[in-house]
């Protein structure tokens, strides 16, 4: 399972850039208006930072003007992967989007048979929503592993971003399911580095290496 970091905020992405494992960025419209700035600026941003997949989500809900938005945002650079909600108008835009070869990521994903629409309207990569499922007692891991049950029977080869990921047990589950990649907050991603046990090991370590130098 690869890595997308889920922010518009560029200090995060730098400083998750660092540490070599993060392959794409997702964007959508509450974490980009958090941010104050230019949407297309601060796209243009992030895909000179980040070479992989940027998602950046359509505001129109209607098929024509998702399209004509699509097309201005995969126009920023060769790596946007535009996002596009899961709704009738939608499937036609990313059908639409898909057959002039810009990438779409379907958003706003519930269930397994969303996920089935999604790739069959030709779908780069489709987005089911962890932790709101989750949020209203459902399983978002079981959501996911439904969808990639379905997606190898069927050799659909969209690719499954494990979304609304709120913790680090979010990202073990996700990577169980079969996510092919998870996109995850910064603070996530910070949190899977720790364990106490590890923390405690290194200081224990050097705890024992100075008492050896003072023999
Ligand atoms: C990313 O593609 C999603 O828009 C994002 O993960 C949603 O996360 P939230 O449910 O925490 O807002």
């Amino acid at each position: 399972m690869k890595f997308f970091l889920d922010t518009a905020n560029l200090n995060e992405i730098e400083k998750a850039v660092e540490f070599g494992l993060i392959d794409g960025v997702t964007t959508n419209p509450s974490l980009v208006a958090k941010e104050e700035v230019s949407f297309q600026d601060r796209l243009k941003e992030i895909t000179e930072i980040i070479p992989g997949s940027v998602s950046a989500e359509v505001i129109a809900l209607d098929t024509d003007g998702m399209v004509k938005e699509g097309m201005e945002l995969a126009s920023i650079a060769p790596n946007i992967t535009v996002k596009i909600p899961m709704t009738h108008d939608g499937m036609k835009a990313v059908n639409i989007l898909s057959k002039e070869n810009i990438k779409t990521n379907v958003t706003l994903i519930f269930s397994a048979n969303q996920a089935l629409i999604a790739a069959r309207a030709g779908a780069a990569y489709v987005s089911p929503f962890m932790g709101r499922l989750d949020d209203i007692g459902h399983s978002g891991a079981d959501v996911i592993g439904e969808i990639r049950d379905i997606y190898s029977i069927h050799n659909i080869d969209t690719q499954i971003i494990a979304a609304s990921v709120r913790h680090p047990q979010h990202v073990t589950e996700a990577a169980l399911s079969g996510a092919h990649i998870a996109t995850l907050p910064y603070k996530v991603l910070i949190q899977l580095f720790k364990h106490p046990l590890t923390d405690w090991g290194i200081e224990s370590f050097m705890r024992d290496w100075e008492a050896r130098k003072n023999k």
